[in-house]
């Protein structure tokens, strides 16, 4: 990583380049200390350009062997190249011409895991945002769109699978055991789609007949020996090709995909043109080694890549400021396929769950951004929950307003008109526009403005009139550098419930009402009135949480009540149900600072313990009522003046309560959930074991007895059910001698298997207390922790830092604080800090901002302290598409 030079770079200031590169040619002679690497650019001025614009190409790094122009060395003087860039100081006056530019890399000694790196013996690449510039001088920016040919040669024995993008064309043998092989990939694309794979290396082949009959061969490469745990990922894959042509009409265009899985990664997976580069924890599953949540995961991210050869590599963004043109997008495609192939409701629930726990502090805090912002120094630091899931939430909210045939006419003009292109979010605005004839001039406004808007909800009913009033007030509030705020365009859906739980025909003169079902929200404040009302209604609204923003609504308990059993929209039923739990959770939390308990909202408990018996619903739902808000969202409510243990001691009082109350109902459920057949990774098997295993906690706790989960341990035929029962051991009865004995077998059993080991390390990092500390200070040094192994430093510090509130975050004068001591020498995390980074530069995504992301998330009572920041920036830096961790 480049060190932060001080540049801003505004979005104002874009200006195409004078130069484009048409065409790419590369050949690479793989060697693990010196590759070398030969690049044919051919470059070419563009129309109306000056004949005499300079040429400066971006390098990092790089030590430079050799250049050529059209065949020609090109003389001393008339070039100038450093590590970081080579400027032609005369080019050529004529239109296009040849530039050979020879380099030399180590791949080795790169740590950074950008460029090209090693991975498990194995080269690999990661270019996205800015790595290509590690391997060529190049124009390395989005708008620069290339056809690229490349060869690879390496020894056969080193590197016996060679990958690049686009479609094989040749390959054969060279002299001294060398092989080789050539693809062309012939769809313009930026540098950042660049890919490179070679290795040992075995494949799971396929295949899949797009809609218009081609066949296309699949290819998902790990390491011998484990093509049977990418079963799983393929069968998302197809599953994905095929939702993409059904729900929008988009067909895989060339004659082969492949996906290679690396352990070795800082994100989740990357959408290199033809050829996905995975996390391989995003990649390699079974029953035995992963859980419900780890396919879940596998699912969504390996349709999300693909997703992205229509959005974001056939039309891609015209700079770095348009990121969220195609994250925001395709994470959007990626949540609406989640919701078909499993259940929609708690797939839209866990979304807007991971919306508030990430994106919304990052909305809030010091660190708010537009989710297309208007600077940066650092790309990299702008894979942020606001480009990513806030940008979904736009796309989504867009489909709302126009509804889901006018999308989908909007979404076909913009494949029509940009393919090929490197386009803006005007763009996209535009082709809505322009296919339905609305007007999205304010709603563009959710691209521009940072800050989560609120809206103030009061309501009044006229019995005698038969009227029913909604006053609603938006605001949002100020954020750094932007203090005034301007009106939004909210699409606010709603229902008027009647007294039997239905949805009332809502009849309103109003013209911000459509179809008696949607509010648009475009002045500060709307008084809509409803007529022909007989008894005042409940209101069921955001619903769906089709905006993302906070509601400022003092609706009566009994309401809530009302709701949280009738709704029929289930996320709202789930979010009354969620309201009334976290404010008993508040309040718990306040009296058990004071050393005393508080008793829960009447009926709350009950109406929990119904729910989840409630056989009319699906047990994945069922199971999310068991699953009180955490440490992290009630101290998130709080806001300030956070006291861990108080949270810890509320909430598991509240837990105690719904065990005691609720034991027969569980007992009852825990027998008649039992699986008996072979496992299968689908929704619904996964929403039993799933509200099984929110059972068994509650079972553990009343009977205050680990023997329970010692048996389900013991018992368990797959590593969902295996984790369950090692999590309630460990949080629940931390230290005994059933814990111990469970936490040995599986070190045992797994101990060879890191992404198995990661769960490890990540149910020891949860338990509870002041002693969490030194326990995690002790896992670092066992050998299975590897601190240069972005996937081993989230599972043990990332779940730490991020989940474990009681043990993380020690009043500032505890001896026992880890985050909290401003010297750090003796401090377990301090030393976590120093050797984080043991791998220099294992990816510095500009320290400061990412400390203050970080410590941002700690909930404001730690004060930073400068040596957490490589341990602590790199753990965030891969939540983006890991939903896994958001414990
Ligand atoms: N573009 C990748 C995705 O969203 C994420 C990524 C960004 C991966 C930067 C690596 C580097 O799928
Ligand atoms: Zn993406």
């Amino acid at each position: 990583m480049r060190s932060d030079t001080g540049q801003v770079f505004r979005l104002e200031d874009y200006r195409p380049s004078d130069w484009l590169i048409p065409s790419t040619d590369l050949s690479f002679r793989l060697d693990p200390t010196k590759t070398r690497v030969i690049a044919n650019l051919t470059l070419e001025r563009r129309a109306g350009a000056p004949a005499d614009s300079p040429l400066r190409l971006d390098g990092e790094g790089l030590k430079l062997l050799s250049l050529k122009i059209d065949g020609e060395d090109v003389r001393p003087g008339w070039f100038e190249a450093t590590p970081d860039s080579l400027r032609i100081i005369r080019p050529p006056k004529r239109k296009r011409f040849l530039l050979t530019i020879e380099t030399e890399l180590d791949p080795s000694a790169n740590k950074a895991l950008t460029g090209l790196y090693r991975s498990g013996g194995n080269y690999c690449t990661q270019c996205e945002a800015e790595g290509f510039r590690r391997i060529t001088y190049f124009l390395d920016r989005p708008d620069i769109l290339s056809v690229y040919n490349v060869r690879v040669e390496a020894r056969r024995d080193e590197a016996e699978v060679l990958l690049a993008n686009g479609n094989p064309e040749a390959a054969g043998e060279l002299a001294d055991g060398w092989h080789f092989a050539q693809w062309r990939d012939p769809f313009p694309k930026p540098s950042y789609l660049f890919a490179l794979v070679a290795g040992n290396l075995a494949e799971l082949r396929d295949s899949f007949v797009t809609m218009s009959g081609r066949k296309v061969k699949l290819g998902i490469y790990v390491e011998p020996g484990k093509t049977g745990r990418a079963a799983y990922a393929m069968d998302a894959l197809k599953r994905s090709m095929r939702w993409d042509e059904q729900t929008f009409g988009r067909e895989y265009d060339l004659d082969v995909f492949n996906i290679v899985a690396v352990s070795d990664f800082n994100m989740g997976a990357m959408e290199n043109k033809g050829l996905n580069i995975f996390n391989d924890k995003y990649i390699l599953a079974d029953a035995e080694t992963a859980t419900d949540a780890d396919f879940a995961n596998i699912e969504t991210i390996v349709a999300h890549e693909y997703f992205h050869n229509w959005t974001g590599n056939r039309i891609t963004c015209r700079d770095w400021f348009q990121l969220c043109l195609k994250e925001g997008l395709t994470v959007f495609r990626d949540h609406q396929f989640s919701a078909d192939e499993r259940s929609a409701a708690v797939e839209r629930i866990a979304d807007v769950r991971a919306l508030r726990a990430h994106q919304f502090p990052e909305d809030q805090g010091p660190l708010a951004h537009p989710v297309r912002p208007r600077r940066y120094r650092e790309i990299n630091n702008f894979y942020t929950a606001t480009v990513y899931e806030k940008g979904a939430e736009v796309v989504r909210m867009i489909r709302t307003i126009l509804g889901a045939e006018g999308f989908r006419r909007g979404m076909d003009l913009y494949f029509d008109r940009h393919d090929g292109s490197a386009a803006t979010i005007e763009d996209f605005l535009k082709c809505f526009e322009d296919a339905t004839g609305r007007d999205l001039n304010q709603f563009a406004i959710w691209y521009q403005q940072a800050g989560t808007p609120n809206v103030s909800v009061s309501t009044s009913f006229d019995a005698l009139a038969g009227t029913f009033t909604l006053d609603l007030e938006q605001s949002v509030p100020p954020t750094p550098g932007e203090v005034r705020k301007k009106l939004m365009h909210i699409p606010l859906a709603f229902a008027l419930v009647g007294p039997d739980g239905n949805d009332l025909v809502a009849r309103s003169d109003d013209k911000s009402v459509e179809d008696g079902r949607l509010i648009h929200l475009t002045k500060r404040r709307h008084i809509v009135q409803f007529r022909g009302l007989r008894q005042r209604p409940a209101v069921s609204i955001n619903r769906g949480f089709s905006a993302p923003l906070t509601l400022a609504f003092d609706q009566s308990t009994e309401e809530r009540m009302f709701l949280a059993r009738h709704d029929s929209d289930l996320f709202c039923r789930w979010q009354a149900l969620t309201a009334m739990l976290t404010e008993t959770l508040m309040r718990a939390t306040a009296h058990a600072r004071g050393g005393k308990s508080a008793a829960a909202t009447k009926g709350l408990v009950d109406l929990c313990i119904a729910i989840a018996g409630d056989a009319t619903l699906e047990p994945a739902y069922r199971a999310l009522a068991l699953n009180l808000p955490s440490e992290a969202e009630i101290a998130r409510e709080l806001g300030s003046n956070i006291d861990p243990d108080a949270i810890l001691a509320a909430r598991n009082g509240l837990i105690r309560n719904i065990a005691v109350k609720g034991s027969a109902t569980f007992a009852e459920l825990y027998a008649s959930l039992a699986e008996t057949g072979p496992y299968s990774p689908d929704a619904d098997a996964a929403g039993r074991r799933a509200l099984r295993n929110a059972v068994l906690d509650f079972l553990a706790v009343g009977s205050g007895d680990p023997g329970l989960a010692a048996e389900h341990f013991h018992g368990a035929t797959n590593m969902t059910d295996l984790v369950a029962a090692l999590t309630v051991l460990s949080l629940r009865f931390t230290g005994s001698s059933a814990t111990k004995k469970a936490l040995g077998e599986f070190e045992r059993r797994f101990g060879d298997n890191p992404l198995a080991m990661d769960k490890w390390f990540q149910i020891q990092a949860l338990a509870p207390g002041h002693k969490a500390s030194a326990r995690v200070a002790a896992l670092l040094k066992h050998p299975a922790y590897d601190a240069g192994n972005p996937n081993r430093v989230r599972a043990l510090v990332g779940a730490f830092a991020s989940a474990n509130q009681t043990g993380f975050h020690r009043p500032p004068r505890d001896p026992q604080s880890a985050a909290c001591r401003p010297a750090g020498d003796r401090i377990p995390l301090m030393a976590v800090a120093g050797a984080g980074a043991p791998r220099k530069g294992a990816r510095d995504p500009g320290v400061d901002q990412g400390t203050r992301r970080a410590l941002g998330r700690s909930e404001g009572h730690c004060r930073a302290h400068p040596r957490l920041k490589n341990a602590i920036a790199a753990l965030f830096f891969g939540w983006v598409l890991d939903k896994a961790n958001h414990v």
